[in-house]
């Protein structure tokens, strides 16, 4: 990690434990009456399984919240010194976002500026996309439900929505979430391309292709534009974490959760990410539908994506619009300048998500945080080949940019090269 210096917590700060939680929600009335009941009767489980923060879900007799407070360190590193911030940026993302998104994440319900802590609506009906993923499960709404947040959090936050004057206020805010973009920039844009004592990976299997993505020279170049995209291109206000472990799913329900990592930046991002945890998903699977479901939800969500974000941006310019970007009165007598407009900034937001995919691959194989979905092939052996196969095509997307780019052309290879698994 950098150097960079960190501000004292206020004095007031303190973590608390399930009494000091019971205590904190009983001190603040609308929480207690959404809980209902004596406090006493309150059942508080710790249900973090993340790096960061404590994660607690309580239940009352009249309902639930979820409770999160950030730590003055990495949660499973407490040797990882790092501000408290995070909650409230996830907090200010969250007030941003839900007006655009609706139902497709949480409601704040309080939050501390003392004390770090978030309290958002509990999701106890929902299970983590990921975890119902490696357990089989279909999910058939969640990658379209996903691609719609991302369409409608990065469309409204962007330059083809709003005027520069709202739109850069919106993103300074988010320039300020230095810490975990720094996690970003360090643990996604450059430990994988250099030795560094964080990256490990499973298996000596895998040192060769590891070397190979350290030190090809067309790689170095791509990630060298990818890290400067990442840094300067503010398109839209990102979620910034959008992988298979920020998204809960129920029967007929989808929500993304986690926005601690909000920043400005390229749409492709948050697209790339979470289509890169699906790749990372596909190339585990241990069976032929599995795989099916896995590119299914590329497609989908791409899809989803796609076709929402022009949707929104045709209603925005039917009705005049008031973006400061492709604003409506350029193509008033100019229709098919639009469409032509419209479809080379798809193209861009395509070529970004495709490269950080690849990097999301490479980081979640050799970096600091690993995906668990590999865990289910009991074989070290296979589970190396399998992960060795799936660096390799990342590997080639990004020394060789040109040769695929567009999502269906990406969806095409992954299978060909998982084709070989189940
Ligand atoms: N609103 C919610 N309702 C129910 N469970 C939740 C809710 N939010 C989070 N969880 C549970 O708590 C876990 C940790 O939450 P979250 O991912 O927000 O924590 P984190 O510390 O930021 O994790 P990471 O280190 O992965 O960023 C989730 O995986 C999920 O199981
Ligand atoms: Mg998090």
């Amino acid at each position: 990690m950098s150097p960079h210096s960190i501000p004292p917590a206020p004095a007031a700060y303190r973590t608390l434990d399930t009494n000091g939680i019971r205590s904190f929600l009983a001190g603040v009335p609308t929480l207690a009456a959404r809980l209902g009941g004596p406090a006493a009767r309150w059942r508080i489980r710790e249900v973090s399984d993340g790096n960061l923060n404590n994660v607690f879900l309580i239940d009352g007799p009249a309902g639930g919240v979820c409770f999160k407070q950030s730590l003055p360190h990495v949660r499973v590193d407490p040797a990882w010194k790092m501000p408290l911030d995070r909650t409230f940026y996830e907090a200010a993302y969250l007030r941003e976002i839900r007006p655009c998104v609706g139902a497709l994440t949480t409601d704040v319900l309080h939050f501390d500026p003392d004390l770090f802590v978030l309290v958002v609506e509990s999701l106890d009906r929902h299970v983590v996309l990921r975890r119902g993923l490696m357990e089989g499960g279909a999910w058939p709404d969640a990658a379209r439900a996903v691609g719609a947040f991302v369409a409608h959090g990065t469309f409204r936050t962007s330059l083809l929505a709003a005027p520069f004057e709202e739109v850069t206020r919106r993103l300074d805010i988010f320039s300020g979430n230095r810490t975990l973009t720094r996690i970003t920039v360090d643990l996604i844009l450059t430990d994988p391309y250099r030795d560094h004592p964080r990256n490990h990976w499973i298996s000596p299997d895998l040192d060769r292709i590891a070397a190979e993505i350290r030190t090809d020279p067309r790689v170095r170049r791509r990630v060298g534009a990818m890290q400067a995209r990442f840094l300067t291109c503010r398109q839209a206000l990102l979620h910034g974490d959008l992988h298979t472990g920020s998204v809960m799913v129920s029967a007929d329900d989808t929500r993304i959760i986690d926005g601690e990592f909000a920043c400005p930046g390229p749409i492709g991002f948050d697209c790339g990410l979470f289509i890169g945890n699906l790749l990372l998903h596909l190339f585990a699977c241990r069976d032929a539908d599995g795989q099916d479901r896995a590119v299914r939800d590329v497609a989908q969500f791409w899809t989803s994506f796609h076709d929402t974000f022009l949707e929104l941006w045709h209603t925005a310019t039917r009705q005049d619009g008031n973006g400061d970007a492709y604003a409506a009165a350029l193509f008033r007598d100019d229709p098919s300048g639009l469409l032509k407009a419209q479809a080379d900034f798809m193209q861009d937001v395509a070529e970004d998500t495709i490269a950080f995919a690849a990097m999301e691959i490479i980081r979640r194989i050799v970096g600091y945080a690993h995906v668990p979905d590999f865990d289910t092939i009991p074989d070290m052996a296979a589970r190396a080949e399998r992960q060795g196969t799936a660096l390799a095509l990342a590997r080639d997307l990004l020394a060789a940019p040109g040769s695929t780019t567009s999502i269906a052309g990406l969806i095409d290879l992954a299978r060909d090269r998982a084709r070989r698994y189940p």
